[in-house]
């Protein structure tokens, strides 16, 4: 897997300006639990050195899906409330709603007002105007990890949390805010990683002008040779 970045790469100046907007709007980001800490940094250690971690499995599925994500069939379920990993990538700043963001980013933080200094630095090269939106963006386009291979669905069984990481003693670097996959229920053996891209992408679909099609975790399944098995044919 040459996906490799465990967490987001992001500037300390991009790190300030979401600080500033959440602490205007009052947002508290909520801290993962220091239990959780521990299983986050067994899985970051894992990406850097394997890419995948041994008991998920990357399959190509069919058509036009790309690869997605499995729970080896051998391994233990995965709990609800478990950590998966952060979706990792670069963060930039974009005005929101431009039409040159991938089909692997996501809003980390929107409906920014910066102000002209700020879009002098962000924006160099448009006008300033007041009421420009824009949006801190995470892009696993060029750089994440295996995370960026996890498909949609509506009926999802991860969840893609905004949360903190708190000062530890783990040398686990802080962070005010990340995205992190969490599993929303219990993933089985053989079963996909699927999770919703519109709670965090508001027009995902829409600005693709697709109709996602309709997985859920077990639609397609690895059986124990690891062979794809289809339950519901396209
Ligand atoms: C973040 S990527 C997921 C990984 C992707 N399958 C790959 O191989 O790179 C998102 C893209 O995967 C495809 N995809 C994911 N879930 C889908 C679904 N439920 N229906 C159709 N396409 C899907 C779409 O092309 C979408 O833009």
């Amino acid at each position: 897997m040459e996906f490799r970045l465990p967490r987001q790469e992001i500037n300390q100046k991009l790190i300030d300006l979401g600080n500033k907007k959440l602490k205007q709007n009052k947002i508290r980001v909520p801290r993962v639990p220091k239990k959780t800490l521990k299983e986050l940094l067994a899985i970051l250690e894992e990406i850097s050195k394997n890419g995948l971690p041994k008991y998920l499995v990357i399959k190509k599925l069919k058509k036009k899906l790309g690869y997605g994500i499995f729970l080896h069939p051998k391994a233990k379920p995965i709990l609800k409330g478990e950590p998966i990993a952060p979706y990792s990538g670069e963060v930039f700043i974009f005005p929101q709603n431009a039409e040159d963001t991938t089909d692997y980013a996501f809003a980390l933080i929107s409906d920014l007002h910066l102000t002209k200094q700020e879009q002098l630095h962000w924006d160099p090269n448009s006008r300033y105007h007041p009421r420009r939106l824009y949006s801190i963006d995470l892009d696993a386009e060029k750089k994440g990890n295996f995370t960026r291979f996890i498909n949609h669905s509506d009926r999802p069984n991860v969840e893609a949390m905004f949360l903190s990481i708190p000062a530890n003693s783990l040398g686990l670097a802080p962070a005010p805010f990340e995205l992190i996959y969490v599993a929303k229920k219990t993933i089985r053996p053989g079963e996909q990683l699927l999770v919703s891209y519109e709670p965090e992408e508001k027009n995902y679909w829409g600005a693709l002008n697709v109709k996602p099609f309709p997985m859920t975790p077990k639609t397609f399944r690895l059986n124990s040779s690891l062979k794809l098995v289809s339950y519901v044919l396209p």
